[in-house]
């Protein structure tokens, strides 16, 4: 967000909090993308995304009270509240600020009342993580502000309590993470049973990454998304009770018939496939980009989302419709990203066939859906910071 729009945001914080002679300080947290290993983030799974230059900014500045004031510019309201911590069915957003604040509490720190502003313009319902980069900065201002000094990762982990146990979406740890220890030009590969995660460039020389937003999102995405997760839960039950030696969904290596035999159901059956397939393709997409062979990344992208919409079933029409069109133009590998139902798709592609694909895209899809459709292009850029202002 440029500075123009951050000192006016701290001019409407003074208008709405009042002036004191302690300034508000401002931080900032991107959006991410997910490379590949999609829906295993709760099953011990690896992951490979990346932090991106979309954002979500707080000013933050304590109050000397028992009151929690919050200011959204997005939705022009404030709120103010008052212990004991409710969720707010009319104004939801304030449910990802209210929550870090009770899991950070539970964590045993005390958080005395403070003033807090949030603007942001990451797309809200694109798969890009919103929400989690509302809890990571929220986690990280207060922790900074109140001299907590809690580690990045641990931060992450408050926010994916705050998402699973406030608000009630049973999030894995890949987007709070991410966006807490994200590093410019870098993707990490986080392995979601240890959390130890590692750093890694590629460069992609006359290949790119964009995005392209299919601007729905369906109404089903947290209880389908819960729905999915308790599949897996009940799938690996039954197959841990015939093979004791697999913790996690994602470490089974069984034949599709030894996975017959543990009696899940068929919903179940084609869960734990699109997970260990994941497994297999996250493997090839590592090895592609490690070695600049973008056609075998990008075969996996495609297979990632036949996946998502045949055995996970998180897809759409609408995302499913632009990633046919995509393999139909000859581009190089998509898929839909994050927890679905809509939202964006993650595109990997020659440089000079952006301006076409954009052109023919847009078209084919106002005529299918009569919907606009939106590219970005992104930089990998850095996790939460402070901004000096
Ligand atoms: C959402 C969740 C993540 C992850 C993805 C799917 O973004 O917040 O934890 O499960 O969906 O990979």
């Amino acid at each position: 967000m440029d500075s123009l729009r951050s000192k006016e945001n701290l001019n409407q914080f003074e208008r709405i909090f009042g002036k004191t002679n302690t300034n508000p300080r401002l931080f900032e947290a991107p959006a991410r993308i997910n490379i590949i290993g999609e829906h295993v983030d709760y099953l011990g799974g690896i992951v490979l995304p990346a932090a991106i230059n979309f954002s979500v900014h707080v000013f933050l500045r304590p109050n000397q009270t028992n009151l929690y004031r919050f200011h959204s510019i997005t939705f022009n309201e404030t709120i103010s509240i008052k212990k004991p911590f409710l969720s707010n069915q009319n104004a939801p957003w304030t449910d990802y600020i209210t929550g870090v604040i009770v899991e950070l509490e539970a964590e045993g720190h005390s958080i005395p009342g403070f003033d807090l502003l949030v603007d942001g313009n990451i797309p809200q319902g694109s798969g890009l993580s919103s929400s989690a980069a509302l809890e990571v900065v929220t986690g990280f201002a207060i922790s900074e502000c109140f001299g907590l000094g809690i580690k990045r990762e641990k931060i992450a982990v408050i926010g994916q309590k705050a998402e699973n146990n406030f608000v009630g979406t049973k999030c894995g740890i890949m987007d709070q993470f991410i966006i807490a220890v994200g590093k410019q030009n870098d993707c990490i590969s986080l392995n979601t049973d240890t959390l130890n995660y590692s750093y890694h460039h590629f460069e992609l020389g006359d290949h790119e990454f964009y995005l392209i937003n299919s601007n729905v999102k369906h109404n089903l995405k947290d209880s389908a998304y819960n729905q999915r997760r308790l599949e897996c839960e009940s799938a690996l039950q039954k197959i841990h009770s015939k093979f004791p030696n697999f913790k996690q969904l994602y470490d089974v290596t069984l034949t599709e018939s030894e996975i017959k035999n543990c009696d899940l159901t068929p919903d179940e059956f084609k869960r734990t496939k699109h997970v260990i397939s994941e497994r297999e393709r996250t493997k090839q997409v590592i090895e592609g980009l490690e070695s600049n062979q973008f056609s075998k990344v990008g075969a996996a992208l495609y297979e990632a989302h036949d996946s998502l919409s045949k055995n996970f079933e998180v897809s759409c029409e609408e995302t499913d419709f632009i990633v046919s069109q995509l393999k139909d133009l000859g581009v190089m590998g998509a898929r839909m990203i994050g927890g679905g139902f809509g939202g964006c798709v993650l595109v990997l592609d020659k440089k000079e066939g952006f301006a076409k694909i954009n052109e023919e895209m847009k078209k084919s899809y106002q005529q299918k859906f009569n919907l606009a459709l939106d590219f970005y292009k992104f930089q990998i850029s850095d996790g939460v910071k402070e901004i000096s202002i």
